[in-house]
């Protein structure tokens, strides 16, 4: 299907949701979304206050809605750990997991508390780590998928499996590139294993192409270019609602490919309603996309189900 928008979402009664970096942006988007079509959504995130903010922000639109607020960091492995035992403990299946929370274009190199540069420990490793440890309960529910945030941005990037720290080079951009790169390589390579596995779980990607988020205002506008760039950037974008539609078409749509990818149908995939998206040459690397999983395994210790 193609052209889809949330008008298009069937009734998400019944169904649970764990959405990363929910207190802003596309996540709260999409959290307030689901929350209208009746699912229960767990937002996250690493600031409480925003969290309280985001689930006030919802309740206000929608007073029933089922949701709340579950903190994890997900650019600390512990932080990510400590969150995954609190939901095993509770058990509860979960049907989507959406893998969303980012950062853009750190202007310095900056390392997390695991000592991983932070666009790479913050986009990819925490969200790795994360649907490993959680992967017994979306096992548990039926029609179970993960979802990983990707971008136009993955189509120049390049994986750095030698230097995933960036120690020997580092530039935003690139290391930007690399981690959206890296979930849309994950997102496929995830689905070879479930399927090889036999896990069951759909494993998909989604891009917003260009939306009006904070992502823009932080991030590398440090000179008066990148700011007048950034200022550019928000002239065209979408609205953050609207970004959400390929992320929830992914989440939802009852016809989804395994191993897809959905994105905004408009010029150039930058905005409009979604549907597939144009998978770049280079996330076709399969055996790239091996390497870096059994690297990811070694970051994060994360253990994947035998079969
Ligand atoms: N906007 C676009 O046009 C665009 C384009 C392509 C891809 N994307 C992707 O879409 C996703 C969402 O971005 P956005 O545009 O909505 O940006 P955003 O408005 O900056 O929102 C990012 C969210 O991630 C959270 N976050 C950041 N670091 C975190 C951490 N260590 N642990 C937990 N949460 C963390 C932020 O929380 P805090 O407020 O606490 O920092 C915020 O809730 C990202 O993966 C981004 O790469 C966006």
């Amino acid at each position: 299907m193609t052209g889809w928008t949330t008008a298009d979402m069937a009734s998400q009664t019944g169904r649970f949701f764990v959405v990363t970096g929910a207190t802003g942006g596309l996540g709260l988007e999409t959290a307030l979304a689901l929350a209208k079509a009746g699912g229960e959504v767990l937002l996250t995130g690493r600031n409480p206050a925003k969290g309280e903010a985001a689930l006030s922000h919802i309740r206000a639109v929608y007073p029933d809605a089922r949701i709340a607020f579950g903190l994890c960091d997900v650019a600390s492995l512990a932080a990510v750990n400590a969150f995954a035992d609190r939901l095993i403990a509770e058990g509860r299946p979960i049907h989507v997991l959406i893998n969303n929370a980012g950062v853009m274009a750190t202007p310095k190199r900056e390392l997390t508390v695991d000592g991983f540069e932070l666009q790479f420990g913050t986009n990819v490793t925490g969200h790795y780590l994360l649907t490993a440890r959680l992967m017994p309960l979306l096992r548990a529910a039926p029609d179970p998928r993960v979802v990983q945030l990707a971008s136009l941005a993955h189509l120049p990037g390049k994986i750095f499996i030698d230097d995933l720290d960036a120690a020997k080079n580092y530039h935003p951009w690139t290391r930007y590139q690399q981690s959206k790169l890296a979930m849309l390589m994950f997102a496929l390579e995830l689905q070879r294993h479930s399927d090889a596995g036999r896990w069951g779980v759909t494993s998909l990607a989604a891009h917003p192409g260009l939306a009006a988020t904070d992502l823009f205002r932080r991030g590398a506008a440090t000179n008066l270019f990148e700011r007048i760039k950034a200022f550019a950037i928000g002239l065209v974008c979408q609205s953050a609602a609207a970004g959400a539609w390929p992320t929830l078409m992914a989440a939802t749509a009852p016809d989804v490919m395994p191993g897809g990818y959905y994105g905004p149908t408009g010029f150039m995939e930058a905005w409009g309603k979604a549907g597939p998206a144009r998978i770049g040459p280079s996330a076709r690397d399969d055996a790239m996309a091996e390497r870096l999983w059994n690297t990811l395994a070694k970051m994060t210790g994360a253990i994947w189900p035998s079969g």
